[in-house]
């Protein structure tokens, strides 16, 4: 079974077209990250109008690099939502219109799921299991039941993870997005430089808050110098406060619900100094974590692909009438 699956949640117009379980015969990720830079964030009518201009361009190049024809395609998987509601139809209406085309089942998948079973393009994982979504637009912890069946545990109460990079490195402007240009820079940084405060560590919930970390480090900004001397020390110190959080948290919701297997995705789990203190922690705490591989963290079609298997699996298809959303309950 050939599966397509098309992501276009925000600003990556992404098409992969995999077989049935992990295959991946061809995958592109088409980055607009260049047109938004001087913006210092995603504009979303530049984005809806690059995927507009973009999907079937890449669809094209999917089948190609595949060997593959339209024909080929047994199955469509497709974000549905959450992300920019523009950015979200273009790739929706395009799956709608090649299933009603070529008379082919659709799943339209929630990104956040998306993003929480990536792990499967490269493993199993036994149920139940834990699942932080860290990316620019959601931090969520989902404890993961069985294929297609999940629960929130906890969520931010305000910023994303991958927010509060990107908004720091805008406002120090060192480049978008902001996440991967500061763990560059943190990497030859001291990591206890700036004592920032770890927002909700010590309450007893699964939830986080990123803005107030944000306020801490423009109050910390307005009182000293941040110079090519200190500037990743800062930065070192300020990724460091993020991780501490987001570890200390998936652990704690692991053992609220008494699983031992961790599963971490989305953009930011690209961060290796996240990847590390999840090794070094769970290794203490005894839990097995995953991480997906950093191509795979990152907004990607495959994912979307493989999520859609399960569905499909499931009996769990979409009519042809679904429609986009920029928010999703997540069940
Ligand atoms: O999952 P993703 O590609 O898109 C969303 O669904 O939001 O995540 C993008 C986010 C951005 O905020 C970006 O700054 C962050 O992931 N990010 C990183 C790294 N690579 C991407 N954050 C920290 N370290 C990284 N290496
Ligand atoms: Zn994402």
């Amino acid at each position: 079974m050939l599966i397509l699956g098309i992501d276009t949640s925000c600003d990556d117009t992404s098409v992969a077209l995999m077989e049935e379980g992990r295959k991946i015969r061809s995958h592109i990720v088409s980055s607009q990250a260049d047109l938004h830079k001087r913006f210092g964030g995603v504009v979303p009518e530049i984005a809806s109008r690059k995927h507009v201009e973009q999907i079937d361009v890449i669809y094209e190049e999917v089948l190609a690099r595949a060997g593959a024809s339209a024909e080929d395609v047994d199955l469509v998987g497709v974000t549905a939502g959450p992300g920019l509601i523009g950015s979200v139809l273009v790739g929706l209406c395009f799956a709608k219109g090649f299933c009603l085309t070529l008379d082919r089942p659709l799943v339209g998948v929630n990104h956040i799921e998306a993003h929480a079973m990536s792990i499967f393009l490269e493993r199993d994982v036994d149920f139940p299991f834990v699942a932080l979504v860290v990316s620019g637009g959601h931090t969520i912890i989902l404890l993961m039941e069985a294929p297609c069946r999940f629960r929130v545990l906890g969520s931010t109460r305000d910023d994303a993870a991958g927010e509060a990079f990107d908004k720091i490195a805008k406002f120090l402007g060192i480049g978008y997005p902001g996440g991967r240009i500061i763990e560059e820079m943190a990497r030859s940084g001291a990591r206890d430089h700036v004592a920032f405060p770890r927002p909700m560590m010590d309450d007893n919930t699964c939830d986080f808050s990123f803005s107030g970390l944000k306020t801490a480090f423009l109050t910390y900004a307005k009182k000293h110098t941040i110079d090519d001397s200190t500037i990743n020390h800062v930065l070192a110190s300020f990724q460091e406060a993020i991780c501490d959080v987001l570890v200390s948290k998936t652990i704690r919701a692991a053992r609220l619900a008494n699983v031992e297997r961790v599963v971490v995705g989305g953009g930011v789990a690209a961060n290796g100094r996240l990847r590390e203190a999840f090794l070094e922690r769970s290794r203490q705490e005894g839990l097995e974590v995953m991480i997906s591989s950093p191509e795979f963290c990152t907004d990607n079609g495959a994912m979307v692909a493989s999520l859609a298997s399960f569905h499909a699996a499931a009996g769990m298809y979409s009519g042809l009438d679904i429609k986009g959303y920029s928010r999703m309950a997540i069940r």
